[in-house]
């Protein structure tokens, strides 16, 4: 393929040397050339050259594809060479020195695929080194943006986004993972992808590459959830998959050997990450089924040598920083993760996502009594250990059980445990520690308790509170319930409360909160009467501000604040006016404590409402947001 700047017909002229020989004529005028050279011989090089009207090329050489079987032999893998040419061009240096027979990019070629320039600046001039010569297979990326440009400079088989090929002694597939396109089990690339798969071949190899990675290593991204219908496929044993090749993260990630397991030894499927083809880096993070990860500019050469294939990532100055044989042998049970543990993490944070949460009893004991049960999908026997973390406050039960699951047996986790009234500082966390010599990823933590507050707070009439001083010096506050704020499962809470009074004209809270030491630490009254919330902020370092969403905000002399501070903790007190709502009984009430912990916000409430984070690492890892319909209901006696 080669391009003109206006529309000419094109020659070519090709032959085992220099003299040529042969022509190939596309004799209508355009500017994107394709001419398809045929009668080729295999593992040959020619030479050749393109004439476009008066302008000829230079005098290029390429090697055809080795004969079938063909058992030696070079691939280079990378991706994600988007927006820094500069770095592209290094990579593609190292790329071309390796003298591969083939390249398989695995997406995002350039920052956006609409961007016709771009294909110029970020993808012809840096390929230079071996656009000539070596033989181009790509995956669509996001950043391609699905654009007519990238099924026309792109010169693949099949309809260019799913597609599979016989290369040497390798098949390899392609596959399209983007948003644009429908992947589940029902949609033609499925489909075509499971025919493909299920098809008896003579090659020794199987590769499949697509863009978005099923087992990311980047530290902050979600679970892929084309994890659930694409990898059981591609681990299926029946259909051969030694390694699956992703970009998107940009990084380098090798993972364990994955697989599904059974009584028979097996060696799993490599899943690569190779994503530093130019692309600003991203964070990686060793997760239980990453076994190495590195954030770096490179490309990943495999060497295939008969029975095995070597997989050595090579950095922009030629280092190489990795060095994995993959072989069909099978892989040590410590170096084989089960695909079965990740689907059940999977299953365990949907199960604690729609536990029902457990009402903190008010000064006494709070009593739990509940099971969690997880699906597993296990197709042989596993035994393990269930320990629960001892936390003050906390009784747990049984603190340690074994477990023994049959294939598809569910896992039953009692949740019965007894919490000592008001507040305690911590949630235990439960392990599942499967036994040693069966896979690697052994272990799941789970912190599965979701305390809520009471639904409705009986606010206690006093005649006096005396000063408003913020340090709780009213006799008034010795006699009222103290509420425990409560923190979100896995972190839990502080030995921290809160107490309401009530007299003709104000509503008085006072709180007594923890350590000093945290950051932008500060306490909200939030009073939701139906259509207004009214938010009394007050911060334990800076100026104190009234918000009222879907009403009228008061003024600062309208409602009363004090803060007191020792080295060790705080206290704060507010007063509200009673005539912020004409009927309190219809009012609902939280009142939150905010602080960070590492610049993460923390908040601690008296009625915490929580919804599902995207964390894959925590389960189940909650987040607080703002429920009034969850809040407790006032009742001023
Ligand atoms: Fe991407």
């Amino acid at each position: 393929m080669w391009e003109t700047a206006i529309k000419l017909s094109g020659r070519v002229y090709y032959g085992p040397t220099r003299e040529f020989g042969y022509t190939a004529d596309l004799p209508k005028a355009t500017k994107l050339h394709e001419v398809r050279l045929t009668g080729l011989k295999p593992a040959t090089t020619y030479c050749y050259r393109v004439r476009s009207g008066e302008t000829e090329s230079e005098t290029y050489q390429f090697k055809t594809a080795p004969v079938p079987g063909t058992n030696r032999w070079r691939m280079a893998v990378y991706g994600d060479s988007r927006s820094n040419p500069a770095v592209h061009r290094l990579v593609a240096k190292q790329i071309a020195r390796a003298k591969v027979d083939l390249i398989v990019h695995t997406g995002d070629i350039v920052a956006d695929g609409r961007d016709h320039d771009s294909w110029r600046k970020e993808f012809f001039q840096p390929v230079e080194p071996f656009a000539h010569s070596v033989p181009w297979v790509s995956t669509i990326g996001n950043h391609e943006r699905d654009s007519a440009h990238y099924f026309s400079y792109m010169a693949l088989p099949g309809n260019e986004r799913y597609f599979g090929f016989d290369y040497a002694n390798a098949h390899i597939v392609c596959l399209d993972s983007n948003a644009w396109i429908e992947k589940g089990r029902d949609s033609e690339q499925f489909r075509w992808l499971e025919g493909d798969l299920s098809q008896q071949r003579e090659t020794t190899w199987t590769f499949v590459a697509f863009h978005h990675a099923l087992f990311s290593a980047h530290a902050r991204r979600p679970v892929n959830s084309l994890r659930w219908d694409w990898a059981p496929l591609l681990l299926d044993p029946a259909h051969r998959v030694d390694g699956v090749l992703n970009g998107h993260d940009h990084f380098y990630a090798r993972n364990w050997r994955m697989g599904r397991l059974s009584e028979q030894p097996q060696a799993g499927v490599l899943f690569l990450t190779s994503a530093g083809g130019g692309a600003g880096l991203y964070p990686s993070m060793s997760r239980p089924y990453v076994a190495l990860q590195k954030s770096v500019h490179h490309f990943t050469l495999f060497d295939f040598d008969s029975d095995h294939v070597t997989v050595t990532p090579i950095d922009i100055n030629g280092k190489e920083f990795d060095r994995y044989v993959l072989t069909k042998s099978p892989t040590p049970a410590d170096e084989l993760c089960a695909y079965e543990v990740e689907e059940m993490s999977h299953f365990l944070r949907q199960a604690v996502a729609v536990a029902t949460p457990v009402r903190a009893a008010e000064g006494k004991a709070t009593v739990i009594n509940d099971r969690l049960r997880i699906p597993t999908r296990f197709r042989i026997p596993v035994c393990g250990e269930l320990t629960w973390e001892r936390v003050p406050g906390w009784k747990t039960k049984t603190p340690t059980a074994p477990f023994m699951l049959q294939p598809r047996q569910a896992l039953e986790i009692p949740l019965e445990a007894e919490v000592a009234p008001g507040a305690y500082s911590k949630d235990p966390e439960l392990t599942i520690a499967f036994k040693p010599g069966q896979f690697r990823n052994r272990t799941l933590s789970v912190s599965p308790f979701q305390l809520v507050g009471p639904t409705r707070l009986t606010i206690q009439k006093t005649v006096a509170t005396g000063a408003l001083d913020g340090k709780l010096s009213a006799r008034a506050w010795e006699r009222v319930t103290a509420h425990a704020l409560l923190g979100i499962p896995g972190w839990g809470g502080r030995d921290e409360r809160v107490q309401f009074l009530a007299d003709d004209q104000w509503i008085y809270v006072a709180a007594k909160l923890g350590s000093t030491a945290a950051e932008h630490d500060q306490v909200r009254l939030v009073l939701n009467g139906g259509k207004v919330t009214h938010t009394f902020i007050v911060p334990r370092n800076a100026p104190r501000t009234a918000a009222a969403d879907g009403g009228a905000k008061l003024t600062d002399s309208a409602w009363r604040a004090a803060l007191a501070s020792s080295k060790a903790d705080w206290t704060a007190e507010l007063a509200v006016p009673r005539s912020l709502f004409a009927d309190w009984s219809q009012v609902r009430l939280d009142f939150v404590h905010r602080y960070n912990v590492a610049k993460e916000m923390r908040e601690l409430h008296l009625c915490p409402s929580y919804t599902m984070g995207t964390d894959p690492d925590r389960i189940a890892d909650w987040k607080a947001v703002p429920l009034p319909e969850r809040w407790a209901q006032v009742s001023l006696e």
